[in-house]
């Protein structure tokens, strides 16, 4: 899968070089690259932004060097038609299932804004090209899209067949349809048996595999009740 985010803070993408997928770009499995923004300015100061058209508060970025940084990634691949990300507190929220979905693509561009946002024509024109995301991570507002698309990436790269190593942890885990039917995933213990004074469930080290399942699906239950109970009344479920 490729992947392209346009910023004008490249460094604030360095963590996807860590971790499971930094080993999944060094493996060739995620081919992402990442685009400062100000490359797409013609003028001494790079800019960006400019006052709000209307009137109000900060600043508005810029349609011009959206427009030729998204272009400039399309003329590299003609035959494909990415999907184009744009993280904004604006956007429909974010959800695993919109992460299954953007994970069959194969190729995401990532619109990472700052300011008050960016000129809404950039989104209208390509919504005429391409399919337009605009993702929300919940209702906060962060300084900019840098966040949201590290998030989103994240979440779309470990489905990435190969990505995560074990696959049957994908399938067991908050959000996603398959055993725990879009409840929040149960607590998990490790060794030592006891730590602090707080014993692991016994249950667990019974070895009663059918036991072991129904208390996961009971504690799983409890959590969302407790945590999410709008889950439990409208179970949105993932894959
Ligand atoms: N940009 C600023 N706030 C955001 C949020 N909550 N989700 C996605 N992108 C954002």
């Amino acid at each position: 899968m490729r992947i392209d985010v346009i910023t004008i803070f490249p460094e604030y993408l360095a963590p996807l070089g860590l971790s499971l997928l930094g080993k999944a770009r060094d493996r060739g499995q995620v081919d992402l690259r990442v685009h400062d923004l100000r490359d797409f300015t013609h003028d001494r100061h790079h800019t960006v932004d400019d006052a709000p058209y209307g009137g109000g508060p900060g600043m508005v970025m810029r349609p011009g060097p959206w427009g030729e940084a998204i272009d400039s990634l399309l003329a590299e691949r003609p035959e494909l038609v990415p999907g184009l990300v744009v993280p904004t507190p604006a956007g429909r929220r974010f959800h695993q299932s919109v992460a299954v979905e953007l994970a069959a693509r194969p190729w995401l561009v990532f619109a990472c804004g700052r300011y008050e946002g960016i000129d809404q024509r950039v989104v209208d024109h390509y919504r005429k090209r391409l399919d337009v995301y605009e993702v929300s991570l919940g209702d906060f507002v962060t300084s900019g899209g840098e966040v949201a698309a590290l998030a989103v990436i994240e979440a779309v790269a470990r489905l990435v067949p190969g990505v995560v190593g074990n696959a049957e942890s994908l399938t067991e885990e908050s959000h996603t349809a398959g055993e725990l039917g879009g409840l929040l995933e149960y607590p998990v213990y490790t060794r030592p048996t006891t730590w602090r004074g707080l014993d692991v469930p016994a249950v667990l080290l019974s070895g009663h595999h059918g036991e072991i399942r129904a208390w996961r699906r009971a504690e799983a239950r409890r959590r969302t009740a407790s945590n999410r109970p709008d889950l439990l009344d409208q179970p949105r479920t993932g894959a």
